[in-house]
């Protein structure tokens, strides 16, 4: 036959070209597993609708038991001719058993047995990536626990705002992704349901049992309509945004982390390990794992992007537009789990130079709020307090002097019921323990959040 596989109805070979443009072997062979799984799923239930008989199953698993050896001894032949992994996997079958390698098509098409291998794949990378997400957490939470009296200047707009501390500086990236992994659980949940019987788009006539493929796999139930089950791919979708959140949050902390190495920042120290030098400045340590990490941001928003428009103007029900899924896909997980070992691995090394930090807080009027709050609590209205503040740091400014560095004479200037008081309130220490309520930045507060998050991580 012109082609081994549906060669009946033609009369000439696939173009070479042709046959090289269409294959997907090259990149969808890393499903192998996957592929091989959904087949003895199949192949079981097949056995017990009385389809294939007990030896033939029994054949067809060894058979694709050998495969699977083969390929991970390196020892399989893949072949472009064969299209992809599902028809490589099923003619060396053929091969090996038989006639009876023929067989295990009974009952299933391509679509749905992709369809499967995708979802089966998408599981097994978010289970990878949700234990690194994990892992990360983990360490955030260990230096949050060991920072938690460190203080540091809190910034908005990049100009220093109010002093905080490291340890709550660093829950606040571990809720981002605490988020992250419970969006990626929902996705999974989502996904988990089998579209393993829908063949090629409308079911079979042979006397499938899907519970039972269902179940093998460890889907939640089977898919409740054909058409949709081969042609969705919304689950990569998800994923895709699931992971482009992740990537934003990483991105964000690579651009901290990429800041706070600076010399003009100087606030924490990256082990040489995770960092390079230059070839012509011998003075340089380079972030540059958090620099790629945040580069590598622009890939996966565009994966989701791709995504998207690949499936944005699809008829019903499967396409070959599909096949183009994969690389995407494949690159996105690739890049998230790189992504989140390189932080977790790299977290726990982050050194904290706490006289740095300390004294850039003391820079910037950073307890000017607590000035402000102070004269409230002494009886004058909000907006009247902010004048007078306002005016003491433009006097400050004038005399390169802090707040807390004025002489209560120079502070009464301003107003008069400010008394002695007042420097407890002015000091950095005095400033992060007021704010001592939930979700605030004061040490008591961020132990007893990294205590709380723990328990939530053990019931994992
Ligand atoms: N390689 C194809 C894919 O990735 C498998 C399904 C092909 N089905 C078909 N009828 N052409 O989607």
């Amino acid at each position: 036959p012109a082609n081994i596989q549906w060669g009946g109805r033609f009369s000439e070979a696939t173009d070479a070209f042709v046959q090289r443009f269409t294959a997907s072997v090259s990149f969808d062979q890393r499903m192998y597993r996957q592929d091989i799984a959904g087949s003895v799923a199949h192949a079981r239930m097949l056995k017990t609708a009385g389809i294939l008989s007990a030896d033939e199953c029994d054949a067809i698993l060894q058979g694709l038991e050998d495969i699977r050896a083969d390929i991970e001894a390196g020892t399989f032949e893949w072949s472009v001719e064969l299209e992809d992994v599902h028809m490589n996997i099923e003619s060396a079958l053929t091969k090996r058993i038989g006639l009876t390698g023929k067989k295990l098509h009974t009952g299933r098409s391509r679509n749905d047995q992709v369809a499967t291998d995708i979802r089966l794949y998408v599981r097994d990378e978010i289970d990878v990536i949700a234990s690194e997400l994990t892992r990360l957490q983990t360490a955030l939470l260990a230096l949050a626990e060991r920072e938690a009296d460190t203080i540091m200047p809190g910034f908005t707009h990049l100009q220093t705002a109010q002093p905080i501390t490291l340890g709550h500086h660093l829950l606040a990236w571990y809720e981002m992704l605490d988020r992250d992994y419970s969006r990626l659980q929902d996705c999974r949940k989502r996904m988990n349901i089998s579209p393993l019987g829908s063949a090629a788009l409308a079911g079979t006539s042979f006397p499938i049992d899907r519970h039972f493929t269902a179940e093998q796999l460890g889907f939640d139930a089977p898919s409740r309509n054909s058409l949709d089950s081969v042609s969705d791919r919304d689950f990569a979708i998800e994923l895709a945004a699931c992971g482009s959140l992740i990537m934003t949050h990483l991105s964000r902390f690579s651009e901290e982390l990429v800041l706070w190495t600076s010399a003009q920042f100087d606030f924490i120290d990256l082990p040489d390990r995770f960092c390079t030098g230059s070839s012509i400045m011998p003075q340089k340590k380079n972030p540059d794992v958090p620099e790629l990490v945040r580069g590598k941001t622009g890939r996966v928003h565009g994966h989701l992007v791709s995504l998207l428009t690949l499936m944005k103007s699809q008829p019903l029900a499967y396409n070959k537009d599909n096949q183009e899924d994969k690389e995407p896909l494949f690159d996105l997980t690739d890049t998230l789990r790189d992504c989140l070992k390189a932080y977790a691995d790299m977290i726990p090394a982050l050194q904290a130079k706490k006289d740095n930090m300390y004294l850039a807080a003391k820079k910037g009027y950073a307890t000017a709020t607590d000035l402000a709050d102070y004269l409230v609590k002494k009886g004058l209205a909000f907006r009247d307090a902010h004048e007078i503040v306002g005016k003491s740091v433009a006097y400050g400014l004038q005399q390169k002097k802090d707040l807390s560095e004025m002489s209560l004479d120079e502070l009464q200037q301003f107003s008069d019921i400010i008394t002695d008081d007042v420097f407890a309130v002015l000091s950095l220490e005095g400033s992060v323990q007021a704010r001592d309520h939930i979700g605030g930045t004061a040490p008591n507060q961020v132990r007893s959040a990294v205590a709380t998050c723990r328990e939530l991580l053990e019931q994992r």
